[in-house]
């Protein structure tokens, strides 16, 4: 059987070999302590499950919805929870459009923005999505680099402009994954002024827009001036509210925009089961999960000053579940993670599993299952003080 050919432009699965052996670990009855995934290990709040309980025994959401961009009452819900959160106007009707999880739509948005051979800046590291996406649509991913000295926001002046003129689309995501790394609203006006002189889409990938810590809270793109008339956002309710399995998210912004996400996805999905898309708009109105956030500045105080006292120089993220930590001399990522995995039962990402300017670093994810109150994680810096020589 033959296959198409745009799967092997799908570069070979990094973390393949991490997995193996993490397995193989598992299997050989090691304690491991996993801060790898960034998946929430703590439940959905019970007041989402209870709605949604309440809202499967309606028949209303027992068939498709077939309403234009999704359940009207999910989209009315966004576009107060957008002018609480953020002081953003989001027209329900016009602006929002309800995804099954931000990835499907940030996916999408390439399959309706890309023709074959068009350019698309996608950031490096970063979520593998964006790259991918543009891959599969036939697009020419160039990467903008995200490095520590410029906090790891992309250098916009470093783009040659006639790479610029040849953009597409732009893909940008803080808080960032995996660097953990935050943006304020000047560098937003700064893309919005780019995107114009170039004529480019930025898509702002914002999933973690909810998982901060202290006073800090990460702002929207759509708050720098004249964002909505060149780009749009994508929310997902995954991390925010321990919802990854539930697939829900949004797209808001401008409106040509949703509309030809829209119309791309009116054909490719039927949407999900509407009884979630009620719960999530309970959730966006009712639930602040702070419980949840306090557990995850806790795990990230111990990580961070434990390390540090290791004498390895790691910053504390102020949004995201990441820490990103650039690895002592004399490893690659990926021969690092190995040694932390063999040696100490710490499962870590290597950083260049998020491209090539991850190399150096690994991701060290605070979503750590098992762990009530920090133990774990205190645990994985015992180990690691045992284990690693700084
Ligand atoms: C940066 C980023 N964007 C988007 C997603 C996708 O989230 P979801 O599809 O669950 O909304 C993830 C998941 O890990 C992510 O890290």
């Amino acid at each position: 059987m033959q296959y198409a050919k745009r799967l092997d432009l799908i570069p070979p699965y990094l973390f393949g070999e991490i997995a193996r052996m993490k397995a193989k670990a598992i299997e050989e009855g090691r304690d491991l302590i996993d801060l790898g995934i960034g998946d929430p290990d703590q439940p959905t709040p019970q007041i989402i499950i209870d709605k949604l309980a309440e809202a499967a025994k309606d028949p209303v959401t027992h068939r498709y919805d077939e309403t234009e961009c999704g359940w009207p009452m999910f989209l009315e819900s966004v576009g107060r929870w957008y002018k609480k959160r953020f002081g953003v106007d989001i027209c329900p009707k016009t602006e929002a459009v309800l995804l099954i999880g931000s990835k499907e739509g940030l996916v999408h948005f390439a399959w309706a923005m890309v023709d074959p051979g068009d350019v698309v800046l996608v950031p490096d590291p970063a979520y593998t999505a964006y790259k991918m996406a543009t891959l599969l649509a036939g697009g020419e991913p160039v990467v903008m680099p995200l490095l520590e000295e410029n906090g790891f926001l992309p250098d916009l002046t470093a783009i040659p402009s006639d790479v610029a003129h040849k953009a597409k689309v732009m893909y940008l995501n803080y808080p960032n994954n995996p660097t953990g790394a935050i943006a304020t609203v000047d560098f937003f006006r700064d893309v919005v002024a780019f995107a114009k002189e170039y004529d480019i889409a930025v898509c702002h990938d914002c999933a973690y827009s909810e998982v901060f810590y202290e006073d800090y809270r990460p702002p929207s793109f759509l708050k720098a001036e004249g964002a909505k008339d060149v780009g749009i956002e994508m929310h997902s309710l995954s991390k925010t509210y321990n919802m990854t399995g539930w697939r829900i998210g949004m797209a808001v912004g401008n409106s040509e925009l949703i509309r030809a996400l829209n119309k791309l996805k009116s054909n490719v999905d039927s949407r999900q089961f509407p009884a979630i898309d009620i719960a999530a708009a309970h959730a966006l109105e009712h639930v602040d999960n702070a419980e949840t956030l306090a557990l995850y500045r806790k795990r990230r105080d111990i990580l961070v000053e434990g390390l540090n006292k290791l004498g390895w120089e790691v910053k504390k993220p102020l949004a995201s579940l990441y820490v990103w930590a650039k690895i002592p001399s004399g490893y690659t990522s990926a021969e690092f993670v190995k040694t932390l995995l063999q040696d100490a039962g710490v499962l870590a990402i290597p950083g260049n599993g998020y491209g090539q300017y991850g190399e150096g670093y690994i991701r060290m994810s605070l979503t750590v299952s098992g762990d009530k109150d920090g133990e774990r994680v205190h645990e994985a810096v015992q180990r690691i003080a045992k284990h690693i020589k700084f």
